[in-house]
């Protein structure tokens, strides 16, 4: 496995990958069950399979959340060896944004409601370093979870929107027994905590409302950000402890 610390290095790599297919799994590192599916399956469908580890500042609007967001590159860095990634990306601030973020992707209209409206910027700034990386990466394949669905698809719709030549494949959310999803923030959550965090499947899953699922929510303690239902799917996010945690599940 290669790493490369700037775009320049990676460049030239990519012109001598002969290889017909290429896949990316984009993250921002704190690695976990759920990126290991995403690049079990990047390994298993292409002949070069890398990854990309980047906090992107673009895409926090609590600086304090950038700053505590857990950064463990070692760990990762063994964990994708394991997984047999060929080449591994993880670039500083200035190498992606050598202007600062001076240009960026803005969202419309259907993307305001939820993430894009309770963090500001968010949306814009994870399609921002997404373009950047399909432009870098130059991926047949880029593989993001359908935790995120909201990102999934705003991504998927940009990306098609500027006939970026990459298709976009979407992955189960990955979940512990408890049902709640793998997320880089859980490490961030006590012990006690984690356990009342599985409310957020158990909500979204049984409630017969959103507004019960809210309920619900709010009863173990978590400052409720929304619980909204679209494109037949039911979403929430929610804080505990300061940790703010999200979750989706398709309507049955
Ligand atoms: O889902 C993430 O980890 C990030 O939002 C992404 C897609 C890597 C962009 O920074």
């Amino acid at each position: 496995m290669q790493v490369w610390h700037t775009a320049g290095e990676w460049m030239d790599r990519r012109r001598a990958i002969g290889a017909d297919s290429i896949g990316l799994v984009p993250t921002m590192g704190a690695l976990h069950r759920g990126h290991a599916a995403l690049v079990e399956r990047c390994r298993r469908e292409n002949e070069v399979a890398v990854a990309s580890i980047f906090v992107n500042p673009a895409q926090f609007n609590d600086p304090r959340d950038l700053s505590r967001y857990p950064r463990t590159l070692e760990k990762d860095l063994a964990l994708l060896e394991d997984l047999a990634v060929d080449d591994v990306f993880v670039p500083n601030a200035a190498e992606l944004y050598p202007r600062g973020y001076a240009f960026r992707v803005e969202a419309a209209r259907e993307t305001k409601v939820m993430e894009a409206v309770h963090r500001p910027g968010f949306l814009e700034g994870v399609m921002t370093v997404v373009l950047k990386l399909l432009n870098l990466i130059r991926p047949g394949r880029a593989y993001f979870g359908e935790k995120d669905f909201q990102q999934l698809k705003t991504v998927r719709e940009m990306a098609e929107d500027f006939f970026v030549p990459t298709e976009i494949v979407a992955c189960p959310t990955v979940r512990g027994s408890s049902g709640l999803a793998e997320s880089s923030r859980n490490a961030l959550l006590s012990n006690a905590a984690r356990q009342k965090a599985a409310v957020l499947f158990r909500a979204l899953t049984t409630a017969p409302s959103p507004q019960e699922a809210r309920t619900m929510i709010e009863q173990q303690g978590f400052a409720v950000d929304y619980v909204e239902e679209h494109w037949g799917r039911r979403f929430a996010a929610a804080f505990l402890d300061g940790v703010r945690l999200i979750d989706n599940v398709p309507l049955s």
